[in-house]
């Protein structure tokens, strides 16, 4: 596992912007998988700036998101698609059919799990994106005595749907539930980038990283993976 501390955001982004670039540029049709939450949002603003120069092209890249909400009516603001597009999508030269977000409104969840596996397995993601909840969340896999291999609905721990309830008018406007990817699919990735920002992340991204690896700590079981970057600002590695 390679940690790197860094010292101002803008390093920080600019490094997770080059990492996820420099594979874009070397690899034909890369396969991207693409988390949310506020801390890829600066490596997103690097890349779009990088596209607009034109030092990287997402031309022939895919893309996969690792969940979202259940339930919010479409165009939400607050859907993870909305999110995508905004952050990211509306502002490179990705193709957006080539581009996949869990849909949190099929009229057939269980059916919607199944088909995202079916384009995961076809897929075979080269770089995964992941923040980490303060749960120690990853996606939206919850602390639990057993976690799911692949994507699968979830019902959201209330400390989740408080830490989001910032985005929301008011904490009952938060949905209940999630589609998200699962654990087995989000180790299959080549690589893993996890960028974790802020003196209230410090705490977990140490017990995640260096603690025993348990389904209590989702993302402890990062542990496990061959090829992790983790991108620290410098208040997230306060333990290190
Ligand atoms: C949400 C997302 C996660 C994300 C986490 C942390 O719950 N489902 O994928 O990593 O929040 O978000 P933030 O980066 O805003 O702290």
């Amino acid at each position: 596992m390679n940690l790197l501390t860094f010292q101002t955001n803008e390093e920080l982004n600019q490094i997770g912007a080059s990492i996820i670039a420099s594979l874009v540029q070397t690899k034909q049709n890369a396969v991207l998988g693409l988390a949310t939450g506020s801390s890829p949002i600066g490596i997103y603003q690097e890349l779009i700036r990088l596209n607009e120069k034109g030092y990287v092209s997402f031309k022939n890249v895919r893309s996969f998101n690792l969940d979202e909400y259940v339930g919010l009516p479409a165009g939400h603001p607050e859907t993870y698609l909305s999110f995508m597009n905004k952050q990211l999508f509306d502002h490179i030269d990705i193709n957006k059919e080539n581009t996949r977000v869990p849909n949190g409104n099929a009229e057939n969840l269980e059916q919607e799990c199944k088909l995202y596996d079916e384009m995961l397995a076809d897929a075979s993601i080269d770089l995964q994106v992941l923040g980490i909840g303060h749960n120690g969340h990853i996606g939206f896999n919850e602390p639990d005595q057993n976690l799911h291999g692949g994507t699968h609905i979830v019902t959201l721990k209330e400390e989740t749907r408080q830490a989001n309830a910032r985005f929301f008018d008011s904490i009952d406007e938060v949905p209940k539930q999630a589609v998200t990817m699962g654990v087995g699919s989000i180790l299959k990735a080549k690589m893993i980038m996890l960028v974790v920002r802020g003196a209230d992340k410090a705490d977990i991204v140490h017990r995640a990283l260096t603690g025993p690896i348990t389904t209590e700590v989702p993302a402890s079981l990062l542990q496990t993976h061959p090829n992790v970057v983790v991108l620290l600002d410098k208040e997230a590695a306060k333990y290190f």
